[in-house]
């Protein structure tokens, strides 16, 4: 794996920047739109593919997972009933990563029986369909430790979704141990506004419609809970970053901090029917967004006029202020 610390790569040109081109408000909203297609930015593209290997970012990523996983390995939950779906769910990822990237990811498929090779992780496994002992991990677990996205299967029962099965190692401030189980009314119901004004709903109802054919996605943002580039900010590692922007702030270093950034897939998967919800975490710092004009003036407008209870939930009410007038000063 690549021995390179992660402040040595370019992190812009396939960020998937989070607003639309002459957006100077931010509201939540159901804002999803097909997938696969490619989106052009001030500084790159993004969203050709649903699996992003963003360059030697993917090897980095991969090496923080498969240490995540193996130091904690509750950050994997599958509830009674769910192994179907994750059996669904690897081999839904399998075919799409053999057809978007033919050149490093490689699938052959003999009835039941399958060969997966990944050049880049130097992966070779054979495994059968079905047949846990076939892996050295459960389904969920070995496609968590070939892709960089976190990976969240919800079922519907009685007219409502349920999160019934997840492998979340770079949760933006959650834990995947406390939500699991969870119907999508309940996790949603503590974000302002979502609720009230009807989104929660919307999104739970465009996600029971969702079709077999078609992927969907959204893209979320918030500047990170930790001025380093951590990856993992669950709740379990709050002891690790809860100090992080505290101290950034004390020392001025605005800089530092990260935009984070959330490409979320919604995949209706073939046998089982479950709901599949993936999310790719990507960031930038404001040193990096600074230098690419067109970006640094949004994001400067966005934060500003973000409402107070969602800058408030997102955890920058305290000090955005400050980091506007870091990214508007030369
Ligand atoms: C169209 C569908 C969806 C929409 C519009 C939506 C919207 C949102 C929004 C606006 C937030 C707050 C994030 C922020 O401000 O940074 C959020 C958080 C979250 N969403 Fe969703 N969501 C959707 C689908 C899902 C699905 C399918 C799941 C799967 C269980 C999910 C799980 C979560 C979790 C775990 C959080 C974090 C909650 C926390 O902070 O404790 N969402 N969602």
């Amino acid at each position: 794996m690549s021995g390179k610390t992660i402040t040595n790569l370019v992190h812009t040109t396939n960020l998937p920047w989070p607003f639309a081109e002459d957006q100077e408000q931010f509201q939540y909203t159901v804002n999803v739109e097909p997938a696969r297609v490619t989106k052009k930015t001030a500084a790159g593209e993004w969203g050709a593919n649903i699996v992003d290997l963003g360059g030697d970012e993917y090897l980095h990523i991969m090496t923080e997972r498969r240490r995540i996983l193996e130091a904690d390995p509750s950050r994997v939950q599958i509830l009674p009933g769910m192994m179907p779906a994750c059996w669904d769910l690897l081999m839904y990822y399998l075919r799409d990563l053999s057809v978007s990237h033919p050149d490093v990811m490689h699938l052959e498929e003999n009835g039941d029986v399958i060969r997966w090779r990944n050049d880049l992780l130097r992966t070779d496994q054979v495994f059968a369909i079905g047949d846990e002992q076939s892996l050295p991990y459960d389904p969920m677990t070995f496609l968590g430790r070939e892709i960089p996205d976190d990976l969240l299967l919800v079922k519907e029962r009685g007219g409502q979704l349920y999160f019934d099965a997840g492998l979340v190692t770079f949760a933006a401030a959650w834990s995947v141990t406390f939500d699991v189980g969870m119907s999508f009314r309940e996790i949603h119901g503590p974000v302002p506004r979502l609720t009230g004004e009807g989104i929660t709903s919307r999104a739970e109802q465009f996600l029971m419609r969702l079709p077999a054919d078609r992927v969907y996605r959204r893209v979320n943002w918030t500047l990170s809970a930790s001025g380093s580039r951590k990856l993992d900010i669950s709740l379990e590692e709050l002891p690790e970053w809860g100090k992080d922007i505290p101290r950034l702030v004390a020392d001025r270093d605005f800089g530092k901090l990260q935009l984070r950034i959330e490409l979320e897939h919604f995949i209706r998967l073939p046998m089982s029917g479950a709901v599949t919800f993936s999310i790719r975490t990507f960031m930038a710092s404001l040193e990096e967004i600074k230098a690419i004009p067109a970006w640094r003036d949004q994001l400067a407008q966005i934060l500003a006029a973000t409402p107070e209870d969602i800058a408030t939930y997102k955890g920058i009410i305290d000090y955005r202020d400050e980091a506007i007038r870091w990214l508007r000063s030369s």
